[in-house]
Formats: C-alpha cells, structure tokens, sequence
C-alpha cells in the first residue's frame, strides 16, 4: 500500500462514521506561544476537547503532519521520524469507548488488512494516587473484538516484570498509558486536559530474533520493549479528565482522541519494521544511492538521518520556516547541518538537500499543496544553507582540531607551573568559539569529539554553559533599552497582535481599497507579520494612514465582540474572512465596531485598549506577484 492509498482509506473510513475531515494545520502553531511546533494531531484541537464548540460538529478526522523536535538524536533507528504524518479522529463529547474501538479494530484488519493475530493492544492498568481506575471497560470491549476475529484474547498485567504469557491486552501505568500534552500526570499544568489511553502494537513476529540481538535481550520482551519486535502503531485517548488544583476532575464532556502514525501503520501493512522502506522514503532513497554510489543497507544510520531531516525541514521550509539562531528556525538550521554532515560521511560533497526536497515535493504535493506553491522557495533555502554550513564547516574543524592538539599538549608539568589552562578549560573556550563564532552546533562538537575517540568532560560543558549564559546576558541587556513597558507575557502579547493583524486589515483595505485581502500571517509575542493582496508598494502617506487607522483604533478602547454566525450571515454582515474556505457552516465573527469585522478562529483581546502602545509599520514590502508583506509592531 501508498501512503497516498493509506491516507485516503483513513479518511474515506472516518467520513463514512459521520466525521467532517479538516486539512492539517500548519507545523507552527498559530496564536499558540506556548509550543513552538505542531507535535501531535490534537494540539489544534484542545480548545474543542475543553468544551468549545468545534463550527463542523463533535466528530472530526484528519490527517496531521506533526513534528516533535526532542527526537532529532534518536533519528537513525528503524522506526522514529522528527517528521510524520498523524493520522486522527475526535470525539468532541459525541462517541466513546464502545465506538471507537471497535472502529479502530475494523479499520486496521477491515480497511488495512492487518493480520489480528499479529495485534496486540494495553490499557491503563488504574491508579489509587490519581484515584482512577484501571480500564477494565476497554478491555471488556477489546476481547470481544479479538473473539469475534476467533481470537481468545487474555489480560495481562506486569508483563514488563513478568514477560508475555499468553496475553494479547497488556496493563500499564500512568507512564505509559496515560496521554496528555505535557505528558505523566505529575508534569500536567493545571488546566490540562488528559486522560488514560489504549494503544496498539503491530507484532513483526519473534522469528525475527529483534530482542535477542538487543541490549535488553537478558530481559523479558513486552509490547513496549524497545528491541523493535512491536511498534505502537495508534493510541487511543480517552481524553476525560482535567488536572485541577485539588486532582483530577472529569471534563465537561467525554472526548475521544485517536493517532495514529501513517508511516507506522504502513510499515505493518508492509510487515517490514523499517519505516524508512515504506513507498515515502522510495525515491529520495534512490536520489541519495544515485549521488553517493552507496546502498541504503550499507549505511542505513547515514541514509536514516538524511531522509528524516530533508523531509522535515522541507515541510517546515514550506510552512514558513527559514533556517536561523533562534525559536523554529534553529531546528531547520540544525537538520539540515546534520543532514550535510552525515552526506559527507557517505562522500556526497556537493549540495545535494534541493534533490532529495523535490522528491518530496513531487510525492507530498497533492496532499500538501503549499509545498508546490512555495517550491522555489524551498529548494533555495536549502540551497544557500547548505553553502553556508559547508563554508562554517570547513573552517570549524580546522579549529576544532587545534585546540585538541593543544589540549593533548597540555601536560601536568605546566599545569602545575600555573603557565597553561587545563584542557578541561580550554575545551570549553573551544567550543564555546565554535558555537559563537562559527554557528557550530553543540551536538555536533559532540558527535565531532567522539569520532574522534574524544569524550569531552563535564567540567568542559560546564564551562561552556558559563561563558554562554554571560554571552547572553551581555546581548540581553543590550536588546532590553529597545522593549521598555510592553505586556505582561508572550500569550498575552500575541493575542494583542492578533487584534492588531484584524484592525491593519481593515485600514489597508480603507486606505488602499477592498481589492485587499488577507494572503497569509505569522505572529510572534514581538511582531505581526502579514501579507495582503496590493499590486503596488505603498508610498509613506499611505502607511501613515494606516498607522492612523489602527491607533485610533486602539486608543477608542473599543469592545471585541464574538459571535457565531453560518457563512452566509457573516458574509451578509460583511465580514472578511481570507481563510473562509477552511470553516464549515458556523463561523466565529470578531466585530470592533466601527472598526473591523472579521472572521475568525480567535483569540482576541477583550478592548482594543489591551493592545497598550502605538501601532508602528516597520517594513513594507513585496512578498510575491501581488503580495505586499508588511512587518508591524506595537511600541
Ligand atoms: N494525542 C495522542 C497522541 O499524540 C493521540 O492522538 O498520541
């Protein structure tokens, strides 16, 4: 199966259960300053999951692509991806256990054909402290979906003490079957939402001999043993408690959240356990054997890395994401320096990233289409960040080694004599220069120091850490004269932002006239970043104008007011909407009367007067054919 077939079932399976089917959300969240990425399907969803009400209804399925930042070093095995697609569905209080396994059962053996003696599934094995119980509802429902399939399906608890048996439902704790987005229940804020979950593990069979070549081969397999015998391949959230000041508390309503991993699930309609031979990875793996000479089985940690960061770095590329120091853009800077360098190790010496990203663009492109649209873009940033890194490259090793010849120079005799730094020292000012001065990674000098049978010490990094934080406090002071008074914290300053981008809108639309509409935005607690439909560039008076508008705007204290309205009655009331296509039949219509009227998801400041400070255009420029981009803040 493709991963484009795959994809179409699951949502062509959900549909048909009376679920509307939303587009994925972009791998930035938008207005969500608390997390930098996208990592799981129901991150746009929790406002839904805590009770609001969703403009297409209680059942909800898509496809997500998701991107979890904390794996990039775990990237190299047979089965993880920084990058992957999501596969969800939701119960915003509608369906619960009784639907949605069953479901899930049908889905994976019906729809994918997965053999069902080859599944195996856990549940949530209850907890006294939490005062909640274990799961035996879920099990209940899971044996008489096995004994329907002619399965007898036995529960078993501590199969990770006690090995397997004869299980086929496996109990766990609150580490791992408990879902919320920041994890156990112990690390939840309050105001969370959460809830025990039933996952499923496809079973590649014990012939393989996975878990007696792994390290854990002196301990008893289970489903969630790392040897790579089993692989989650979806996860049920009973999503129906909240994390109050006094415990758990239940929800308002009961919700489901299901994900699912398509290249996972892929892999076990493939049986193969190496998600990397799945019809996603096919033709950059070919590109890749074309331009090293090398195959895939011969180095698959190098050929694993590679195809994990280009992928994820084009997607992010795509969604706006340019390679920098800073927030997102220093994670698309490090994959692809990893990707570079692990190239090298596999003799591809010259740029190779756009290659392996017009793959990708060709097989994504249907689904995703901002890929094609912003291809050029894509391919030529990854491009110059490529030249950039090999030129950082080069110069950074051959610093790199001086200073280990130096250290190794060292000997104890002048250390004694007071007339040289420790090694411990001088490797710490190295990599602190490395990381300053020529942008080198630290998990790179890392990885650089080990080839090199090198282990840099503690006290090294401790060092490092020293000189850094001095670094960035010496930066910090210098930047705070230029952000004196403003608002309380980030949320709160994008939120502000966010009723500016609405009230810039409707001045450029009064200034420049209703030709204008919104092409696209980006907001961060420091800026607005907006681009608009406008032929030409804006002369000063113009700009003024709008500056005007908005301020005057600001300073009116207005009341934003929401309502919920169909399409029709928005549109009928005026409202604007750039991204109106994306709703259903209700939409949310943010008013400041006299001002603006727009729809819109939110949130929104509740005055205009919250906005606090002076609107200001900081840049205006062209974006692409008839796009204006205008870069704002509030001062
Ligand atoms: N939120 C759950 C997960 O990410 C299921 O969608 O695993």
């Amino acid at each position: 199966m493709t991963a484009k077939e795959l994809r179409k079932k699951y949502l062509d399976f959900f549909a048909g259960k009376g679920h509307a089917i939303i587009p994925s959300a972009p791998l930035v969240p938008e207005n969500d300053p608390t997390t930098l990425f996208t990592g799981s399907g129901m991150q746009p969803m929790i406002p839904y999951l805590m009770g609001e009400k969703h403009p297409l209804g209680t059942r909800i399925a898509d496809s997500q692509k998701s991107f979890r930042s904390g794996d990039i070093e775990e990237i190299g095995d047979n089965r993880h991806t920084t990058l992957f697609e999501m596969l969800g569905n939701w119960s915003l209080g509608d369906y619960f256990k009784r639907e949605q396994i069953p479901w899930m059962f049908e889905f994976l053996t019906k729809e994918v054909g997965l053999d069902p003696k080859n599944i195996y599934v856990t549940v949530f094995r209850g907890s006294e402290a939490l005062n909640i119980d274990r799961d035996e509802e879920a099990v209940e429902i899971w044996k008489e979906e096995f004994r329907k399939a002619g399965i007898k399906a036995e529960a078993v608890d501590f199969s990770e003490r006690d090995g397997m048996g004869n299980g086929r439902i496996f109990y766990y704790d609150e580490k791992k079957n408990w879902w919320s987005r920041a994890g156990v229940p112990e690390n939840m804020p309050i105001g969370e939402p959460g809830g025990p979950d039933s996952e499923m593990f496809w079973d590649f069979g014990a012939e393989l001999g996975l878990h007696e070549k792994s390290k854990w081969e002196n301990e008893p397999c289970h489903v969630n043993c790392d040897c790579g015998r089993f692989m989650e391949i979806g996860n049920n959230v009973f999503m129906e408690y909240l994390k109050t000041e006094n415990g758990f508390e239940l929800l308002k309503q009961k919700n489901v959240d299901f994900g699912g991993g398509l290249e996972r699930i892929l892999a076990a309609s493939d049986n193969n356990p190496d998600i990397f031979l799945t019809d996603i990875f096919k033709s950059s793996k070919e590109e890749i054997e074309k331009l090293s000479g090398k195959k895939y089985e011969d180095n698959p940690e190098s050929f694993r890395v590679i195809l994990d960061h280009i992928r994820a770095a084009t997607f992010l590329i795509g969604d706006g994401v340019l390679p920098s120091n800073k927030d997102q853009g220093y994670f698309v800077r490090r994959l692809i320096r990893r990707a570079v360098r692990f190239a090298h190790k596999l003799d591809i010496k010259n740029n190779f990233c756009s290659d392996i990203a017009e793959k990708y663009i060709e097989l994504f492109g249907d689904e995703y289409v901002n890929l094609v649209d912003f291809k050029n873009n894509i391919l030529s940033e990854l491009s110059k960040e490529e030249d950039r890194f090999r030129k950082t490259l080069e110069r950074g090793l051959k610093e790199f080694d001086k200073t280990f010849k130096m250290a190794e120079a060292v000997s104890n005799e002048s250390l004694e004599e007071g007339v040289m730094k420790s090694p411990d020292y001088l490797f710490g000012e190295a990599i602190f220069d490395l990381v300053t001065t020529y942008g080198f990674p630290k998990e790179l000098i890392d990885e650089e120091a080990r080839e090199r049978g090198i282990e840099i010490p503690n006290a090294s990094w401790e060092q490092f850490d020293e000189l850094f934080k001095k670094h960035q406090e010496l930066s910090r002071t210098a930047a705070e004269g230029k952000f004196k008074g403003g608002l309380a914290d980030h949320s709160e300053k994008t939120t502000a932002l966010h009723t500016v981008a609405h009230l810039m809108l409707a001045g450029l639309r009064k200034v420049l006239g209703s030709h204008v509409h919104q092409k696209g935005s980006n907001i961060t607690s420091e800026r607005v970043r907006f681009d608009f439909s406008h032929p030409d560039k804006m002369t000063d008076d113009q700009k003024k104008a709008v500056e005007e508008y908005v301020n005057e705007a600001i300073q009116a204290n207005a009341p934003v007011v929401m309502e919920e309205l169909t399409l029709d009655e928005a549109k009928e009331r005026g409202a604007e909407g750039a991204f109106e296509h994306k709703y259903g039949e209700k939409v949310k219509v943010y008013t400041i009367e006299g001002y603006s009227k727009e729809i819109c998801g939110g949130p929104h400041v509740a005055n205009t007067g919250d906005i606090k400070g002076t609107f200001k255009i900081k840049k205006e420029e062209s974006s692409s054919s008839g796009v204006r981009r205008i870069k704002a803040v509030v001062e």
